[in-house]
C-alpha cells in the first residue's frame, strides 16, 4: 500500500484506488473472464517489459498506444475502464522479445447484465447448446458469493457470473475468447449478477475508528428532478449497500418494485445510485461506512462538488487505510480530481499522523 501511496503523490498513475488484480506465473497463459467497466491491472515483473495485445477483431500491436492503457514503471499495465472489444490477448515480453507471461482476457459486456434475485424466485439463465459444429454448450460460471453488504441486520450479497463455452472433453472457455471474431447472435450469452438475502455476525465488530467521507451540499439536477451518486470504493466486485435516512436500499425492493425513489445501477453493482429527492444518503462497502451524501434540490445543476473543501481538522489519529484508499479514489474521480482536493488530503494526512480518533473529509 505504501508504494501505491508514494506513487501517488508523485501523480504518476492515474489509476489505483480501486482495481481487479490479475496474476500469472511467468511462463503460463493465463484466462480470465472479467466484467468490462473494470479497471484492471495485469502483472508483469520485469523491468523493461514490453506489452502486445492481440484484440479479438483486429491484429497484434504496441499497447502503449491506447488511451485506456497505462504501463507502470514496474513493468505491469492498468486498463482502465475495460471495453467489451478490448476483449483479448496480452502478452508482455522481456527486453529480448522473449514471451514472459500471456494473459487470454474476456471483458463481458456488463451492460448486457442479466441480474436475478434468489428471494424473488428469479431464475439465472439457462445452459443452451449454439450450433457451431462442436456441441458447444454455453453455460454460467460463477464467482463465489461475495460477503453479505450489512451485518448483524439483514443485508444482500451478490456474485458475478461468467458466459462460459464448453465443447465436450475440453476446458470451458469464456465465450468471447471462445468465439474470437465469430459473431453471434444470442440472448443467452451475457454476463450475470445474482443476489441473495443474508444475515451474519459482525467479524470484527464495528470499530468506532471510522473513516468516512461527507459529501455537502449535492445538488438534484433542475431539469431532471435526479442526480447519480457514486459510493467510493465500491464496485460489482464488492459489498456495497446504501441507506436513504437510516433505511436501507435493497435490490429486493428495486426489483420487486417497491422502491420507486431510488435506482441501483445493476451495472456497477451498486456502486452508483440515482436519487430523485432530497436526503441524507449514506453508503458502506464492506460493512464499513464510507461516505454521507447530503442532498438538496437547488437550482443548481449537478456542478454539485465544488474544489472547496473543507478538511475538519479536528480529527486525529492515524491515517487510516480508508483515507488514504479515499484519497487514492478521489484521484481518480473524474468529478474530484482536483489538486485542491489532494492538497487538503495530504494536510489532512499530516495534521492527523501521531494522534487517534475520528477522521472524516468534508466535501462542500
Ligand atoms: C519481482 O521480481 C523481483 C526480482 O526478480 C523479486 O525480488 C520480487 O519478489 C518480484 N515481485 C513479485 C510480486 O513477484
Ligand atoms: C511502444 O510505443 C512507445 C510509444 O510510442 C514506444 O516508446 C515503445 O518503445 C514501443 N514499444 C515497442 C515494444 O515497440
Ligand atoms: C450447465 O452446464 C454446466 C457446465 O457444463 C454444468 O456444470 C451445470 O450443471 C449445467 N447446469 C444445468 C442446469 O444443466
Amino acid at each position: 500500500m505504501l508504494t501505491t501511496w508514494h506513487l501517488l503523490l508523485g501523480f504518476t498513475v492515474p489509476v489505483l484506488g480501486h482495481y481487479v488484480s490479475v496474476t500469472c506465473p511467468p511462463g503460463k497463459v493465463c484466462q480470465q473472464a472479467l466484467l468490462s467497466g473494470s479497471t484492471v491491472l495485469l502483472h508483469c515483473n520485469i523491468s523493461g517489459a514490453r506489452w502486445y495485445h492481440f484484440f479479438m477483431m483486429t491484429s497484434s500491436s504496441n499497447v502503449s498506444i491506447i488511451p485506456n492503457v497505462n504501463v507502470m514503471p514496474g513493468g505491469s499495465i492498468v486498463i482502465t475502464k475495460a471495453l467489451p472489444s478490448q476483449t483479448g490477448i496480452y502478452y508482455c515480453r522481456d527486453k529480448n522479445n522473449r514471451q514472459v507471461t500471456r494473459y487470454e482476457i474476456d471483458f463481458q459486456d456488463v451492460s448486457k447484465l442479466h441480474l436475478t434475485h434468489r428471494g424473488l424466485g428469479q431464475r439465472p439463465l439457462q445452459n443452451e447448446t449454439l450450433i457451431l459444429g462442436h456441441k458447444e454448450r454455453v453455460f454460467t460460471q460463477w464467482e463465489p458469493w461475495q460477503d453479505c453488504n450489512r451485518c448483524k441486520k439483514p443485508g444482500e450479497r451478490k456474485r458475478v457470473g461468467y458466459c462460459y463455452i464448453e465443447v465436450p472433453l475440453e476446458k470451458p472457455v469464456p465465450c468471447w475468447l471462445y468465439l474470437g471474431a465469430i459473431k453471434i447472435m444470442s440472448n443467452r450469452m451475457r454476463p450475470e449478477l445474482q443476489v441473495e438475502d443474508c444475515q451474519v455476525q459482525c467479524v470484527p465488530e464495528p470499530s468506532s475508528n471510522m473513516n468516512f467521507i461527507i459529501f455537502d451540499n449535492y445538488r438534484l439536477n433542475e431539469g431532471s428532478g435526479s442526480t447519480w451518486l457514486t459510493c467510493p470504493l465500491a464496485s460489482i466486485y464488492r459489498p456495497v449497500v446504501w441507506e436513504l435516512d437510516d433505511r436501507p436500499l435493497t435490490w429486493k425492493g428495486q426489483l420487486s418494485g417497491q422502491d420507486v425513489s431510488t435506482f441501483l445501477d445493476p451495472s456497477t453493482g451498486g456502486q452508483q445510485l440515482q436519487i430523485f429527492k432530497s436526503a441524507i444518503y449514506k453508503c458502506f462497502v464492506q460493512q464499513e461506512f464510507i461516505a454521507r451524501f447530503n442532498a438538496q434540490g437547488n437550482q443548481d445543476a449537478l456542478g454539485a462538488l465544488q474544489d472547496k473543501i473543507k478538511a475538519e481538522e479536528a480529527l486525529q489519529g492515524q491515517p487510516g487505510p480508508t483515507l488514504r484508499r479515499l484519497a487514492l479514489t478521489l484521484l481518480v474521480g473524474t468529478v474530484l480530481a482536483a489538486a485542491t482536493l489532494l492538497l487538503l488530503l495530504l494536510r489532512l494526512l499530516r495534521a492527523s499522523r501521531g494522534k487517534r480518533s475520528r477522521q472524516t473529509l468534508l466535501v462542500k
